[in-house]
């Protein structure tokens, strides 16, 4: 049975008890990221360096991708991190619409993994994107992956997703970016700012996850971008840059800030759906992505994230603050550069409230009374409908070939990112409203005790995938269901 505000209020867990306070905990991590750090690295010193890119040839990208735990320098201090052929993040791959991706991924971790192209709309079949493949430490696995000759252009990323072992992985240091080419606007540079966070002890090594915090979701005490402590950024004034912003946080939800320069959403997730509009901020739930226009003027900024209160549990597992801070610092300098050509027009996409409506299903997020102590265990299972994620039940299954609503419900105390895999989904209602702009997304995010309305596109991809919590710690401990499209 999903627990109710009344029965958690019944059992203390909410209100003024514990650690939370007037509804606004502080994770346990506290934020001492944001505390200006005196080291010499760190201190944004650093300048931004961009992960490197491999590009498809000849309709191609063909890419070895080792997970291997290396030392490097985090914030000024020694770090032993998970990576992807020793970076972190992992190389940016490059594709165009209608390309093939290969993959040889060879698993040199101690625990197994394999790899999820988060925001592609390609087959989980035949060594596609299937979240049930499992490779063990020493193995190795071929992906395969073919975008459609219409797959939408967009900011997308990959990252492990192995059940039980995904929070771990990104958590450690495995992700990396996936940018959809195909629509052009001119710029005088684009950059790719993958942010996450991270927390390490003394010595370097990357903290466990503490049982308790489960329940909300870890956050880390470092937040990277790019897996740089608090980097610096220069510009000219006048220029105008493309930022792809990838949150790879496992449970941080960032609301980004650019206070002083002229910020404009393209779009969430797929991107540029939308019509260019200035914003002064723009809320990534952990997994979203925002395809952002800076049109630089001169002086110092600071890329920030405001702070989020993403509800609590109160004494059974703290609250869900994720603090405010600075991300990475702006210097705009020089001669006043000359601004590139018009932004072209938005790219349309299909209205799926036109089509009909070939089926119609309820889900919801539930934290159902748990084993209260058992060791590892929270003491609420975090799932849909009241059961946690089985690999050989059959949650969903779906005609291909229609458009199904989904309606999302979260009777529960705290935020959760809904996330589907392969089957794009359009937001069409949230908190009682209709939603009026026509968008793609992968992650919808659902307000503690709030509710969505998204439509999903089943015209193609047969198989059998996922959706799940991108609070990934949740998605871990079972709040993850499988799909069977046929
Ligand atoms: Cu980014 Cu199923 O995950
Ligand atoms: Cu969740």
């Amino acid at each position: 049975m999903p627990i109710t505000r009344r029965q958690a209020l019944q059992l203390g867990m909410l209100g003024g008890l514990g650690v939370v306070v007037g509804g606004v905990g502080l994770s346990q991590t506290g934020l001492p990221w944001l505390a200006p750090s005196t080291s010499s690295a760190g201190a944004g010193g650093e300048s931004l360096v961009e992960p490197e890119v491999v590009r498809s040839r000849d309709g191609v990208l063909r890419v070895e991708l080792v997970a291997t735990r290396r030392e490097t320098t985090i914030a000024g201090q020694r770090a032993r991190v998970l990576t992807y052929n020793g970076t972190v993040p992992g190389q940016t791959w490059r594709v165009q619409p209608g390309d093939r991706i290969e993959v040889r991924l060879r698993n040199e971790l101690d625990t197994p993994t394999n790899l999820h192209t988060h925001g592609l709309a390609v087959s989980p079949r035949d060594n596609g994107d299937n979240p049930f493949v499992s490779i063990d430490p020493g193995q190795v696995f071929d992906y395969r992956f073919d975008l459609p000759e219409d797959h939408p252009p967009g900011v997308s990323w990959y990252h492990p997703h192995r059940h039980g072992t995904v929070a771990d992985q990104l958590f450690g240091g495995l992700y990396g970016a996936l940018i959809v080419e195909g629509d052009r606007v001119p710029v005088s540079r684009e950059r790719v700012l993958v942010v996450s966070d991270i927390s390490l002890t003394g010595d370097g090594q990357i903290v466990p996850v503490a049982a308790p915090e489960v329940m909300m979701g870890r956050e880390g005490n470092l937040v990277l971008v790019n897996g740089q402590h608090r980097p610096q950024l220069s510009a000219r004034p006048g220029q105008r840059e493309r930022w792809r912003v990838i949150n790879a946080c496992t449970s941080r939800y960032l609301r980004l800030a650019l206070p002083g320069q002229h910020l404009e959403l393209l779009g969430i997730d797929t991107g540029r759906e939308l019509t260019p509009r200035e914003v002064q901020e723009v809320l990534l739930a952990p997994g979203n992505r925002a395809d952002l226009l800076v049109s630089m003027r001169a002086g110092s900024s600071e890329l920030r994230t405001l702070g989020y209160d993403r509800g609590g549990m109160g004494m059974m597992g703290g609250g869900g603050l994720s603090g405010p801070g600075t991300l990475a610092t702006l210097a705009v300098t020089g001669a006043e550069a000359a601004a590139p050509g018009p932004v072209p027009d938005r790219l349309a996409v299909p209205d799926l409230r036109e089509k009909s409506v070939a089926g119609r299903r309820e889900i919801a997020f539930t934290m159902t009374m748990g084993s209260m102590m058992g060791p590892g265990r929270g003491m609420m299972d975090p799932g849909f409908d009241g059961r946690a994620f089985d690999a050989d039940r059959i949650d969903q299954r779906v005609s291909v070939g229609g458009v199904e609503e989904w309606l999302i419900t979260n009777p529960t105390p705290m935020d959760h990112p809904f996330h589907l895999h392969v089957w794009p989904m359009q937001l069409v209602e949230t908190g009682g409203q209709p939603v009026r702009e026509v968008t793609r997304r992968d992650v919808v995010n659902v307000p503690a005790r709030g509710r969505v309305r998204v439509l999903v596109d089943f015209a193609r991809h047969p198989g059998r995938s996922v959706y799940h919590c991108h609070i990934l710690d949740h998605e871990d401990a079972g709040m993850m269901a499988s799909v069977e499209v046929g």
